[in-house]
């Protein structure tokens, strides 16, 4: 039997799998690393830990599956978006990684924004906000002037990983659209933005595809891992591109709901001519050619995990989330909105923060935690509305992520979306899309389409419960409301958060 790997490289760990020619996920294995907040609104992570974690995972999936190096073929990467690896002459960090939810660069946006007026929606298809990667580049370059001094050019995390197993410098076109420097219409780094800001050509990465061959492991990464040194190697894409493409989103009519530290409502694009106006994201496809737009909350699993490490630390989620079905839907008059870390839509406002209203003396923890699985999920509905007022359908929706893990959370959805929610038996999310790449790449399938017929399987269907849909139709005008009304209590309180 032959297989390949895919590797996830997300913000709180990253995943390995091995996926045989049949599709079947047959050895797993993941690492954590830290995330640095030093202060408020500010994400970083040590590049370095991304290898270290990878490597460690690469030998263990060798070595506990039992399946000989020569039998698998090709690896490739999801990567989480936008982060900035800023390299030296000499390809090595000069900094810390500036992550997509840190929010330091709202000062760099206005100044995107009036550099290049109605050029950046129409070239990069994208609003100026402070989780991509152009914003963070500027940050640098006026903050910590040595650092971009000592900067030869820059890369996104899981090109900066596949570098070191590779040697090779790439970037694929799916993660170069969360750049804010693509012209993702024409596939290629735009002259008009570059040269607003000075940037050299030099400065961005060779483009690719996702499916693309870009070489083999070297020596060193084959010796460490335990893997041949004839693995072939594919670039891989953006984690929502993979996401997509392992939930088997590669056709019009299909929507996607991923909850990983962020959430996202995604939904194909055959081409480049839907038109959003910018409140949605607009970025290429791992599928050659394709699009997809999306909605992004900034912290949904990362909610819930914020939410058990504060009141349920050393608890399983399992335990946590005990009794939450016994809740009746609304949480007794709780609200939650998840804006922990500032959002992304439909409010891109990196200074709200998130509430809990209608706290009640009657309210144990299971009323806390059910709030909070809801306050996620009208968040991404916010998404899901916005995508049905632009004409666009979304009566079908595949779940992936740690949504998608409990059968209550996806009745929820189903309920909230008021929409048909589709779980997968083998939910592997974004990982599973990366070994998809590969396993294209590796000539066993001939299309994307062909591989998701094969690989991605679907399992329970759930569908809404009329008088649970229409209890938080209604729930979702109060929930839509608390972001008006807490607004300038949280831009007051503001000055508060660093001291
Ligand atoms: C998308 C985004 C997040 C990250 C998470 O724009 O910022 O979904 O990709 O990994």
């Amino acid at each position: 039997m032959k297989y390949v790997i895919g590797v996830d490289l997300g913000t709180s760990a990253v995943k390995t799998l091995l996926v045989s020619r049949e599709g079947t996920v047959t050895a797993e294995a993941s690492r954590e690393y830290p995330l640095y907040h030093e202060h408020s609104g500010w994400s970083e992570q040590e590049p370095e830990d991304w290898v270290r974690g990878t490597t460690e995972c690469l030998r263990e999936l060798v070595q506990a599956s039992g399946v000989s190096a020569g039998d698998i073929e090709g690896i490739s990467f999801s990567g989480q978006m936008h982060g900035l690896v800023l390299l030296n002459g000499e390809n090595r960090p000069v900094r810390r990684a500036i992550l997509w939810n840190d929010t330091r660069t709202t000062e760099q946006c206005r100044e995107i924004e009036k550099t290049l007026g109605d050029n950046l929606l129409g070239v990069t298809r994208n609003p100026a906000l402070e989780g991509f990667t152009l914003p963070k580049i500027l940050w640098v370059r006026q903050n910590e002037a040595a650092s971009f001094e000592a900067s030869k050019r820059f890369l996104l995390p899981k090109d900066y990983l596949r570098y070191r197993l590779t040697g090779g410098i790439h970037m694929d076109l799916s993660d170069a659209a969360g750049t804010l420097m693509l012209d993702v219409a024409n596939r290629n780094w735009s002259p008009e933005v570059l040269g607003a800001f000075g940037i050299g050509a030099e400065f961005c990465p060779p483009l690719v595809e996702a499916g693309a061959c870009i070489g083999t492991l070297t020596a060193e990464a084959a010796e460490a891992t335990g893997l041949s040194p004839d693995t072939k190697v594919f670039a891989g894409g953006a984690d929502n591109a993979c996401g997509a493409i392992g939930a088997g989103i590669l056709e019009e009519g299909l929507t996607l709901c991923s909850i990983g530290t962020s959430g996202v409502i995604l939904t194909y694009e055959g081409d480049s001519e839907a038109d959003y106006g910018g409140k949605v994201h607009f970025f290429n496809h791992g599928k050659p050619g394709a699009f997809y737009s999306m909605g992004v909350t900034l912290a949904a699993g990362y909610s819930l995990s914020w939410f058990r490490k504060t009141f349920a630390a050393g608890e399983s989620y399992d335990s946590l989330l005990s009794g939450v079905e016994d809740i009746p839907a609304g949480s007794g008059g709780l609200l939650f909105t998840p804006y922990l870390v500032g959002e992304r839509t439909p409010h891109a406002d990196p200074d709200i923060r998130a509430s809990f209203i209608g706290m009640d003396g009657s309210h144990t923890r299971a009323h806390f935690a059910r709030a909070v699985m809801e306050g996620i999920t009208f968040s991404l509905n916010e998404s899901v509305d916005l995508f049905r007022a632009a004409g666009k359908k979304a009566d079908r929706i595949v779940s992936i992520g740690g949504g998608a893990k409990n059968p209550v959370w996806l009745q929820m959805q189903a309920d909230i979306f008021n929409a048909e929610v589709i779980a997968l038996e083998n939910e592997q999310g974004p990982g599973l899309g990366a070994a998809m790449l590969a396993a294209v790449g590796c000539g066993w399938f001939r299309s994307l389409d062909d591989c998701a017929t094969a690989f991605v399987k679907r399992s329970r269907s759930y569908r809404p419960n009329a008088a649970n849909a229409e209890r938080y139709a209604s729930l979702f005008r109060v929930y839509q409301d608390v972001y008006a009304q807490t607004r300038g209590l949280n831009q007051a309180l503001s000055s508060f958060r660093n001291g």
